[in-house]
C-alpha cells in the first residue's frame, strides 16, 4: 500500500488518507466553499451529497491499495478542511502529479503551502520518486503561488487543457526533480 506521511504538518494541521467515515465532513466542507472551489475545480456539480463523496474517497481508498494514488485530508485544529491529492502515480517513470483544496476561511496562512511541502518531501524521500507535477489554471494566482514557492520550475501552458462546466482554461504546468 502507498506509503502515507507523517500525519504532523505543524502546530494544528495534519494530514491523513481520507478514509468512508470522513465523507459526511467531508460533505459539509465542500458544501460550504462551493462558489469558491467551483470557480477552479471541475467535480462540484457532480459532488451533491455525502454519497458522492464516499464514491470518490472509496475509489481513493482502492487506489491506494493498488499504490496507484492517495487523497489525503488535511485536519486543521481537528477539523476535516480541505485535501490534497497525490494523483495517479506512474512508478515506471517516478512520477506523479499533486492537486489540493483548503476551506476559503483558512486562506492565506501558508497552510497549504506548508501541507505541499511536506508531501512533496514524502513522494521524494520516502517513496523515491523522481518528479512531481502542478497543473494551475493561469489565472489561478495563489493555486500557482505555491509551487512558486516551493521551488518548481514552470514548464510551459497547456493550451485548453482543462474544461470547467461552460469554458476551457490554460493550465500552467510545473515541475520539481528530486535532483532540483
Ligand atoms: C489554492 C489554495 C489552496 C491556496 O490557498 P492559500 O491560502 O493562498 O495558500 P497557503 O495556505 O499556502 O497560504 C499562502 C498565503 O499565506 C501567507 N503565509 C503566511 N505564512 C506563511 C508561511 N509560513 N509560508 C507560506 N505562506 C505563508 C502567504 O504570504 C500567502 O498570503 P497571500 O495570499 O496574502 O500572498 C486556495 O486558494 C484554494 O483552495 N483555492 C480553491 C481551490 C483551488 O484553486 N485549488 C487548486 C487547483 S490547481
Amino acid at each position: 500500500m502507498l506509503a502515507i506521511p507523517d500525519p504532523h504538518v505543524r502546530g494544528g494541521v495534519e494530514l491523513r488518507p481520507l478514509e468512508s467515515c470522513d465523507a459526511e465532513a467531508l460533505f459539509l466542507a465542500i458544501d460550504a466553499n462551493r462558489a469558491y472551489l467551483r470557480r477552479w475545480l471541475p467535480w462540484l456539480d457532480q459532488t451533491r451529497s455525502p454519497s458522492d463523496v464516499r464514491a470518490f474517497i472509496e475509489q481513493n481508498v482502492d487506489a491506494r491499495r493498488d499504490d496507484r494514488a492517495l487523497q489525503l485530508g488535511i485536519c486543521v485544529d481537528g477539523g476535516l478542511r480541505g485535501a490534497i491529492g497525490i494523483h495517479l502515480v506512474d512508478w515506471n517513470n517516478r512520477s506523479t502529479s499533486i492537486g489540493y483544496w483548503l476551506d476559503a476561511s483558512l486562506r492565506g496562512q501558508g497552510i497549504m503551502t506548508a501541507c505541499c511541502s511536506h508531501v512533496v518531501a514524502h513522494l521524494f524521500d520516502k517513496l523515491d520518486l523522481h518528479r512531481i507535477v502542478i497543473r494551475c489554471a493561469v489565472e489561478n494566482h495563489r493555486s500557482r503561488a505555491i509551487p512558486e514557492r516551493l521551488g518548481f520550475v514552470q514548464e510551459g501552458v497547456l493550451r485548453d487543457a482543462e474544461w470547467l462546466y461552460d469554458h476551457f482554461v490554460n493550465l500552467a504546468t510545473y515541475s520539481r526533480l528530486r535532483t532540483d
